[in-house]
């Protein structure tokens, strides 16, 4: 297995890295093996304190807000030009902290990060207000400035990927930054820490404190000085930022929460293409996506087809070290969650769904699972319900159009779905029908950094990436100008 140099352990303040006020420091482990990687230091709220202090000083002076976007825009662009020369390396972190595999954190992940900062990098000379024909003789004109301090906090599951998704458009729109990566994955935000300080940015402007939610997140989420606060996670801990940032200084929420995508498989679709799409969409990154596709809803007429091929390509899909080339899943991230899933399930199995492949976990150590296919599932049971994020496919099956919308749409979440069907007019019908963020139809998991992404529902609030993204880091000023 190749060992990548570890980054610094430390937290990246004002662009010098420092060990945490208390001394604190956690272990990170590797969920393949379930040993310690390294201890990383833990920022608490002291830590919190004196990086938005860093980000604010970096705000309010010259060297951040007079430099002119052209060149936080080429910054931006060497950063992308970084991440692609340290790729494999990054790739490896990634697989190594998170234990996704190798080869597709490579293709995918670093991937996506390089595209989304060169995307907002190109962006950062063009973010445009507008001059308003207002009545009376008056010139009227807004500008787009940034918000301010920019707090992020992001999860495990696409540990670098997230990080650009929140990083590259509150740059590229002239706000600094104190980003929060998750406990359980911190080393490849640590690794762009370094390519932040080589590609040249001022001090305080992206400021990176490993450590974990209800102490330093929750720092966050609550600090009077922080304008922004950008989250990708759970519903529940949504929840809790949106109420911290109520309870504070009202600073800006948004919000990419859970899902339970609806993925709808009419009888007219290619079905291989079908059974493959859905099994891409529910067990890409070892099922722990946002927009994993949880509920395959398929019609009558094809469904026990469906299953059963369902069944023997998950069947087929290659679980194991996330180094092996071969590997098409790795492990689960921690035990955590590796409970968690095999607690659905168990619930599943008691609910009376037809388990027809998987089920088990595999001999340790490390946290790995079976891919897992349940039929038979019915609309009111846990596992068509909550977001379980992991290997696990639910197949239900429906009748008509009408109906199947409906059963969709019957969810707290709508972050994502999608429609399988050679007919024009249901693909477009039912796609305008779903409550989702994203349809994709006769495709899964096509996301680009130029699209926007974000959910309805409790799924979030706000969009990120392409243009909409920009939108949710800046703030509108209307001058008004008598003549
Ligand atoms: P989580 O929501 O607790 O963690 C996400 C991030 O939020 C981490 O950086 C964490 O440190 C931080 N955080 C936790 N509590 C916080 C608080 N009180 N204040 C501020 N920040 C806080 O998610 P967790 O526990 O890792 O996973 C639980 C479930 O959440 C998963 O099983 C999955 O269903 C869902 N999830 C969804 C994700 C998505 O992409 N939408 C990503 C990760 C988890
Ligand atoms: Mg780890």
């Amino acid at each position: 297995m190749p060992q990548p140099t570890l980054p610094p352990a430390k937290l990246l303040i004002n662009n010098r890295w420092v060990e945490s006020e208390s001394g604190a420091t956690f272990a990170t482990t590797n969920p393949a093996t379930g040993e310690e990687i390294c201890m990383v230091a833990e920022a608490g709220a002291a830590d919190v304190d004196k990086a938005v202090q860093a980000a604010r000083e970096a705000f309010d002076g010259m060297r951040w807000r007079r430099m002119p976007a052209s060149e936080k825009g080429r910054l931006l662009l060497k950063l992308a030009d970084l991440i692609e020369k340290h790729a494999d390396e990054l790739a490896q972190l990634e697989a190594l902290d998170n234990g996704k595999p190798v080869a597709v954190a490579k293709a995918v992940d670093v991937a996506a990060a390089a595209s989304c900062f060169r995307y907002f990098g190109g962006w950062a000379d063009k973010v445009q207000g507008k001059t308003i024909p207002i009545d009376g003789n008056f010139f009227c004109y807004t500008r787009h400035e940034p918000v301010g301090v920019v707090g992020q906090i992001i999860p495990w599951n696409f540990p670098v990927m997230m990080l650009a998704w929140k990083l590259a458009p509150a740059l590229a729109t002239g706000n600094t930054v104190v980003l929060k990566p998750a406990e359980q994955t911190p080393l490849s935000a640590l690794r762009i820490g370094e390519l932040i300080l080589e590609a040249g940015f001022p001090k305080g402007v992206v400021n990176i404190l490993p450590g974990f939610g209800p102490t330093a997140g929750a720092a966050i989420a609550s600090h009077m000085d922080v304008n922004k606060v950008a989250f990708t996670g759970s519903t529940e801990v949504g929840r809790i930022i949106m109420a911290a940032a109520a309870n504070s200084n009202l600073k800006r929420v948004t919000l990419e929460l859970g899902g339970k995508s609806a993925n709808v498989v009419f009888a007219d679709c290619d079905l291989d293409d079908a059974v493959n799409g859905a099994h891409n969409g529910l067990f890409f990154n070892q099922g722990q996506s946002c927009i994993a596709g949880s509920r395959v809803f398929v019609e009558e007429k094809i469904y026990a087809e469906f299953v059963e091929k369902s069944a023997a390509k998950a069947r087929g899909r290659v679980v194991g070290d996330p180094f092996d080339p071969k590997t098409e899943q790795g492990p689960q991230v921690d035990q955590v969650q590796l409970d968690r899933i095999m607690g659905y399930v168990e619930r599943g199995r008691n609910d009376g769904a037809r388990l027809v492949c998987g089920g088990e976990r595999l001999p340790g150590p490390g946290y790995f699972m079976q891919p897992t296919v349940f039929a038979d599932v019915q609309d009111e049971m846990a596992i068509a319900r909550e977001e379980i994020f992991g290997p696990v496919m639910s197949i239900i099956p429906f009748r008509s159009v009408h109906e199947v919308v409906e059963r969709a749409n019957s969810s707290i979440y709508g972050l994502a779905a999608a429609v399988w069907t050679r007919d024009i007019k249901k693909a477009h019908t039912v796609a305008h029908g779903l409550q989702a963020g994203t349809v994709f139809v006769n495709c899964y998991n096509v996301l680009d950094t130029r699209a926007p992404f974000g959910g309805f529902k409790q799924s979030g609030i706000g969009r990120e990436l392409g243009e909409y993204g920009l939108q949710q880091y800046t703030e509108v000023k209307t001058v008004t100008v008598r003549l």
